[in-house]
C-alpha cells in the first residue's frame, strides 16, 4: 500500500489552480479528441492516475468549466454512484469532528445550507443557496488557476470552484482541491455574511497590490485565516478555516499545532507547507475579534 492511501491529510489547500486552457483545444480545426484525456494531467502518483474511467470523467467535468459562461446555470457534473458513496463516507468521517471542533458560525451555516448527505450536491444548487444567504456565488474551474486570479475573483463575490471529487481509493486524502474541500470548506463558510465579507475584502486588497511581495503576504494571510483560522469559543479552540473544516484529519490534529496569538503581521510573513498537516495556527480571542481585527488590518492596507 502506498503511504498516501493511509494519510488522512488533505493536500489541497494551496489554491494554486492551473488554468487548463493550454492543454484543451475545443476548436473545430483541432478537435484534439485523443488529447482530451490529457486535459487533466494527473501526476503519476495521483490516486486516480491508473483509472481510465476516472480520468475520462475528470475530463468531462473539466469541459463543463472550460465551456462555462459566467452568469449562466452551471451544468451538473456526471458523478457515479460510487462517487456519491465517497461523499457520504467523507461526510460521516468529518461530522463528529465538526461537532467537536467547528466554530458556531460554521455550524449555523451548515444547518442553513442543509447539504445532502447521500449524494454530492451540484455546484448550481449550492451556489444558489449561498448566494441567497451572502451574495457570494460559485463558478466552476477545470483545475488549478493562478493564486492571483483565484483571490481577485473574491472581490467580485465569486468563488472559483473545482467540481470533480477525489479518487475513491483515498477517501480522506486528495492531492488537489476537490468538490469536498470547496463545498464543506469554502461554500459553507461563504454562506456566513462575515466570512463572505472577509473573502471580499481580501480580494479587493489583492486587486490593489502591485508588488509580488505584497501579494505573497496577502496569500499567506488568506492561508492562516480563511483557510486555516481558529478562534476561541467558550474556552475552546474552534475552527473557521476551510482547510481544517473540510478534513477530519486536520480537525483531529488541530490541537497539536503551535497555536499563536492572532498576529496578522506575523501570519503574513509566516511560510507554510500545503502538503503537511499545519503545524502553526493563528488563534483569535473570539470570532468577533477575528472579524474586526482582520477587517481593520485589511482596511489599513488600502
Ligand atoms: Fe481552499
Amino acid at each position: 500500500m502506498s503511504n498516501k492511501t493511509s494519510v488522512t491529510l488533505l493536500l489541497d489547500h494551496g489554491d494554486m489552480r492551473l488554468v487548463a486552457n493550454d492543454t484543451f483545444d475545443t476548436s473545430d480545426e483541432n478537435p484534439g479528441v485523443s488529447e482530451r484525456n490529457q486535459v487533466i494531467q494527473l501526476d503519476p502518483d495521483h490516486p486516480g492516475f491508473r483509472d481510465a474511467e476516472y480520468r475520462a470523467r475528470r475530463n468531462s467535468i473539466a469541459r463543463i468549466a472550460l465551456e462555462y459562461k459566467p452568469g449562466t446555470r452551471i451544468p451538473d457534473a456526471p458523478y457515479t454512484s460510487r462517487e456519491h458513496e465517497l461523499w457520504q463516507t467523507i461526510r460521516e468521517a468529518v461530522r463528529p469532528e465538526h461537532r467537536r471542533h467547528a466554530c458556531a458560525d460554521y455550524l449555523a451555516c451548515m444547518e442553513k445550507l442543509d447539504l445532502p448527505n447521500d449524494r454530492i450536491p451540484q455546484l448550481s444548487e449550492v451556489s444558489a443557496k449561498v448566494e441567497s444567504l451572502s451574495g457570494f456565488r460559485l463558478e466552476p474551474v477545470a483545475g488549478l488557476v493562478s493564486p492571483r486570479v483565484f483571490l481577485e475573483s473574491l472581490a467580485d463575490g465569486v468563488f472559483l470552484c473545482t467540481q470533480y471529487i477525489r479518487h475513491h481509493s483515498t477517501p480522506l486524502y486528495t492531492p488537489e482541491p476537490d468538490v469536498v474541500h470547496e463545498l464543506l470548506g469554502h461554500a459553507v463558510t461563504l454562506a456566513s455574511k462575515r466570512l463572505a465579507d472577509l473573502n471580499r475584502q481580501v480580494g479587493r486588497v489583492v486587486k490593489l497590490t502591485r508588488s509580488q511581495e505584497a501579494f505573497e503576504r496577502l496569500s499567506r494571510l488568506y492561508w492562516f485565516t480563511i483557510e486555516f483560522g481558529v478562534v476561541r469559543e467558550n474556552e475552546e479552540i474552534k475552527a473557521y478555516g476551510t482547510g481544517l473544516l473540510s478534513s477530519a484529519g486536520e480537525l483531529q490534529k488541530m490541537h497539536s499545532a503551535d497555536l499563536r496569538p492572532f498576529d496578522l503581521e506575523g501570519a503574513s510573513r509566516q511560510e507554510y507547507d500545503p502538503t503537511k498537516f499545519q503545524p502553526v495556527l493563528y488563534c483569535a480571542p473570539s470570532f468577533d475579534q477575528m472579524y474586526q481585527q482582520l477587517t481593520d488590518y485589511l482596511v489599513n492596507l488600502n
